[in-house]
């Protein structure tokens, strides 16, 4: 089964990166397809841990090549800092290639980020202000600047002139505050370029010779299904594709190529940024989460907004990614919960909803259903088997499976690499 998808069910956050990072082992090659630097992923590696934002995780893996595609916006001054701080840890970034159609976030789509949400007040998005947004606007508007018109000197100085006279405009007029230099960034820029050039290839070639020849190739979603910019809780999304048909779109591979697609379900909710939350626990027990979860953000250290599990929303997931399989994280979590509580529907209005609602309100007036499981109230850090999880925490497993028709092929119960149960190898050895 060489192309598998690994993408995140619920608002982002639910340990994509510990996963990638197994799954990454056996994998060829890691490919990246959409967002940007607002995802951060942990990975714990024997007694380090690295936080990575933009490039794959698989890059600690000696041999495997990691794509970042033409789907992701890059910034490079992340990218270099990103680079000098894994070489700086011993790890060697030769395998990895970068697409020269994906685009470039530029100092202005930051100022724009920050300027934009402070403009909206209460009205705000909640944004990771690192310029995603403006980025691929500026995308859809048809006046960003790809990777390759950047390692273009004079193409990249014609298209910066033109954009920040717009800019500037916006800046000036609009939000009041003083615009952009063009030598400044021109400089800063052409710095970035000579080592973004140094991995900037056609990114789609590569990955269809690896697919062609029957590699494992792994993609790795960022951000998560509620975050789509289609399929989310719009407009408290973020402005890519997290789901699984972005593949095709932001590696440029055609659908027949995926054979796995698996989305990644923390054990509980969480979100950050604004929107409705259905299954949010506020007060005592939502600390308790966040404390015993670690639930501050790796890209902004912002406290995420906890809650149950909720099956809807996961059933939903579901259909629009056509996952085949779950990997449930952090089920340790729940260690010393003595009671536990699982959404399986939406009362709305007195009625019972069928499907996740697309307005904003009506989610705002769900009444969640709750069903209750006793806890486990026992370690299962050091669990090794599925079998041997505590008997209560597999009646939870196992109900949510018989709700989603999907079952976890992996469940994480800590950090650690070796802290992984497998029930199902995703990748064969050979
Ligand atoms: P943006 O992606 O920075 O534009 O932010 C838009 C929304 O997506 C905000 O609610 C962010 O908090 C959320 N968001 C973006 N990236 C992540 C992520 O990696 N995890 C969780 N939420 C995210």
């Amino acid at each position: 089964m060489p192309a598998v998808v690994l993408i995140g069910a619920q608002w982002g956050d639910e340990g994509k990166g510990k996963i990638t990072d197994y799954l990454a082992e056996k994998a060829d090659m890691v490919v990246r397809y959409q967002g940007g630097n607002n995802a951060g992923h942990t990975v714990v590696v024997g007694e380090n841990e690295f936080k990575l934002h933009l490039i794959p995780s698989g890059i600690l893996y000696p041999g495997t090549t990691c794509i970042i595609g033409n789907g992701v916006v890059i910034d490079p001054k992340v990218f270099v800092e990103e680079l000098n701080y894994l070489h700086d840890k011993g790890v060697n970034t030769d395998g990895l290639r970068v697409s020269n159609r994906a685009h470039i976030i530029m100092p202005y789509h930051i100022l724009q980020d920050k300027l934009d949400e402070e403009y909206k007040g209460v009205n705000k998005i909640g944004t990771t202000h690192r310029g995603i947004g403006p980025a691929y606007m500026d995308k859809a508007g048809r006046t960003g600047i790809r990777v390759v018109d950047l390692l273009d000197e004079e193409e990249f100085g014609v298209r910066l002139k033109r954009n920040l006279l717009e800019k500037n405009r916006l800046f000036n007029k609009v939000y009041e505050v003083e615009g952009l230099e063009f030598e400044k960034i021109f400089e800063e820029y052409k710095g970035y370029a000579k080592i973004i050039g140094k991995y900037a290839i056609d990114t789609s070639v590569i990955i269809h010779e690896y697919l062609a020849e029957k590699k494992n190739v792994l993609f790795e979603g960022a951000q998560g299904t509620l975050l789509d910019i289609d399929h989310g809780t719009y407009p408290y999304v973020t402005s890519s594709h997290p789901v699984a048909g972005a593949v095709c779109i932001g590696a440029g591979v055609g659908p027949l190529e995926i054979n796995d697609v698996i989305g990644i379900v923390k054990a509980y909710t969480t979100r950050v940024g604004e929107g409705p939350f259905p299954t949010e626990l506020i007060g005592e027990e939502g600390n308790r989460i966040r404390e015993c979860g670690n639930e501050f953000g790796t890209t902004t250290g912002r406290p995420r907004r906890c809650g149950w599990l909720d099956a809807v929303i996961l059933k939903y997931a579901v259909r629009i990614n056509g996952l085949n399989h779950i990997a449930v994280t952090k089920l340790d979590v729940l260690d010393k919960l003595e009671k536990i509580k699982m959404c399986v529907g939406y009362k709305y209005k007195g009625a019972m909803l069928n499907d996740f609602p697309a307005s904003l309100k009506v989610l705002a007036q769900c009444t969640p259903i709750y069903e209750e499981f006793d806890g486990w109230m026992t370690e299962t850090s050091g669990v090794e088997k599925y079998e041997e999880l505590p008997l209560q925490a597999r009646i939870y497993l196992e109900r949510l499976s018989e709700i989603i028709k999907v079952e976890p092929a992996i469940v994480a119960v800590g950090a650690k690499r070796s802290q992984t149960i497998i029930r199902e190898n995703i990748y064969s050895d050979s």
